[in-house]
């Protein structure tokens, strides 16, 4: 069934706990998500980030994950993940998404909040809640250019989240402490004080991306601090890239994409699996 950002995150307020956001560009990934949320009887988010339209165009993958997000038994939220322009927002919401992300933590200040105005306008006649970001965040989901590893002049800062809060009118804030997008080239060093400074100063959940690749004992400290949703895309798919390349290495005989896509839903959905039982412990 179909839920809102807000009552995902108020399930993850009352319970303490973290909603896992997942990217989903691909059917493998999406059902993986699905069926370990299912499995949890949990809610969590599956999302569409802007820069995966080179994996699947959000009016293919979209109304696909609208249809077994409305069908599942577990409360789902589909929502648009690193939304870049207005335009590409509406997109979104044209095709069934009920919640946004709107990133415009490189432009300059300003934009940032009239951009991020606009979108919460734009949700708001619909009723839907909108994620902002504030700081930046080294990397992208994938591609190259990716640092691996933090840079915290880039962090948020808490003097800016209040005003950012107020002005754009925001439900949950994505933030920069320490985590990265992609494949991390050192171990990451988390700010958990400033993850709880920015909980304090904003009033509002806060959002970890670049969350796949971290310990439980990671995210169960962050979630004290006030991340209530984490994004997850990286991990998910490397697990799954994995179990293709073995049953590859194993079975060279194979000569359909078909079985390749079984194996790596399977692995895709064990990783996730140990995600749920993190989060939602
Ligand atoms: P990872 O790919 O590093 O898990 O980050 C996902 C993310 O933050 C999506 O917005």
């Amino acid at each position: 069934m179909l839920i809102g950002l807000r009552d995902a995150l108020d399930f993850a307020e009352t319970r303490n706990c973290g909603i896992a956001a997942v990217n989903t560009p691909t059917l493998e990934l999406l059902l993986a998500a699905i069926k370990v949320a299912e499995r949890h009887d949990v809610p969590l988010i599956v999302q569409h980030a802007q820069v995966h339209e080179t994996v699947n165009a959000i009016e293919d993958i979209g109304p696909v994950m609208v249809e077994l997000a409305r069908r599942s038994s577990a409360p789902l939220v589909v929502h648009i993940d690193h939304g870049e322009t207005v335009e590409y927002i509406e997109r979104g919401f044209a095709v069934g998404f009920n919640s946004a992300m709107f990133d415009g933590s490189r432009l300059p200040y300003d934009e940032n909040v009239e951009l991020t105005r606009q979108v919460v306008e734009i949700a708001g006649r619909h009723g839907f809640g909108v994620e902002g970001e504030l700081g930046i965040m080294p990397g992208r989901e994938h591609g190259p250019g990716a640092s691996g590893v933090a840079d915290e002049t880039l962090y948020t800062r808490p003097a800016d989240v209040a005003a950012f809060v107020q002005a754009t009118g925001v439900t949950a804030l994505a933030c920069s402490f320490g985590t990265v997008h992609g494949l991390y080239k050192a171990d990451p060093k988390i700010d958990y004080e400033l993850i709880g400074e920015l909980r304090r100063a904003g009033g509002v959940p806060i959002v970890m991306h670049g969350g796949s690749g971290l310990s439980c004992a990671e995210y169960r400290a962050s979630i004290e601090r006030g991340v209530r949703k984490i994004n997850y895309y990286t991990y998910a798919d490397k697990a799954g890239m994995d179990a293709a390349k073995k049953l590859l290495a194993e079975h060279p005989e194979t000569h359909v994409f078909c079985e390749l896509a079984v194996a790596a839903t399977k692995a895709t959905e064990e990783n996730l699996d140990a995600l749920a039982r993190c989060l939602y412990a």
